[in-house]
């Protein structure tokens, strides 16, 4: 088996790499003058089991097409199996057709990443779990939920907790949390607008009041959805929010938002590499799961059950 990572996130690479206590592959990623990508790998490969790390978060595109040329460089150098390990699958919120003449983005990520010669995808918290069906190689969907539920025992198993989902699409997410940690409560923000420009009505379904809430999303990218949903609990009476997200996607000035929020903490984990703004902000929390990502990717290259990771 070899690890090799592109630019996109290479203290994860490193870790997971360590977790399996071997080197990652020697390899560079450069650019040429006008930032065409190019990819040398400097080891055999011939005949090998290679993980290929690459979050596909910001700068998307350029990420994903280093995905692409790196797959593009271990197929013609004759590995054996090539599997992309995509902890952030970026793309992925756009699943579906929301209106007339527009595309379906994810499935197109999903089919460059099949063409380019990937045999697997290994990937953590899919934005929606029927986007391992857009592939036809086989797709693993790590969850990052074992790691969180452990952090919040150790930190808040001794409150009143209440899991919050903090839209109804997040539902599913919320309710294996919560079976993770004793079967808490469960609550959901009911986002509303009203009118089409007009200001959104948060609605809580549950009672939070005196409540320690963990709000649980798969990304925070502008912060909007998690800071309004952490306001809208504390107005109801809830005792504090704390917010578990998978990938903390943290575009623009969605740190400074968190910073001024109603969160008590966020906490993301390594699946994109942290801004240094992210990682100052004293809200900001960061969990691994590289020793998770390790573990599917030694039983993947075991012939070993994966899904029992998550029993
Ligand atoms: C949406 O369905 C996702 O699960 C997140 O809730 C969303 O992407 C968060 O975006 P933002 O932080 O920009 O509100």
């Amino acid at each position: 088996m070899k690890i090799m990572s592109g630019n996109s996130n290479m203290p994860l690479a490193r870790a997971i790499a360590g977790y399996l206590e071997q080197p990652l592959t020697d390899a560079s990623v450069r650019r040429f003058a006008d930032e065409e990508i190019f990819v040398e790998i400097h080891e055999n490969v011939r005949g090998e089991d290679v993980f290929v790390v690459q979050p596909t978060a910001f700068p998307a595109n350029d990420n994903l097409m280093e995905l692409l040329i790196c797959i593009d460089a271990l197929r013609r150098a004759s590995a054996k199996r090539i599997t992309a390990v995509v902890p952030y699958f970026g793309y992925a919120r756009q699943d579906r057709k929301p209106g007339p003449r527009t595309p379906i983005s994810a499935k197109l990520v999903a089919n460059l990443i099949t063409e380019a010669g990937a045999d697997r995808v290994l990937s953590v918290d899919l934005h929606a779990g029927q986007i391992q069906g857009f592939f036809d190689i086989p797709t693993d969907n790590l969850f990052a939920a074992p790691v969180m539920a452990a952090d919040i025992q150790a930190r808040y198993g001794d409150q009143s907790l209440m899991v919050v989902s903090p839209d109804v699409g997040g539902v599913v997410r919320a309710r294996a949390l919560a079976k993770r940690l004793d079967n808490a409560p469960l609550a959901i923000v009911d986002k509303r607008r009203d009118k089409p420009g007009q200001s959104e009505v948060m609605n809580i379904i549950g009672d939070v009041k005196g409540r320690a809430c963990i709000l649980i999303d798969d990304i925070i990218d502008s912060g909007g959805t998690l800071c309004n949903a952490a306001q809208a609990l504390m107005n109801e009476g809830a005792a504090s929010v704390t917010a578990y997200i998978t990938h903390g996607v943290l575009s623009g000035a969605a740190v400074s938002r968190v910073t001024n929020s109603a969160l008590k903490e966020l906490v993301i984990t390594d699946s994109i590499q942290a801004t240094d703004a992210a990682k100052d902000s004293d809200k900001i929390r960061i969990l691994t799961i590289a020793p998770l990502i390790g573990e599917a990717i030694r039983r993947i290259a075991d012939e070993s059950s994966v899904s029992s990771l998550f029993d």
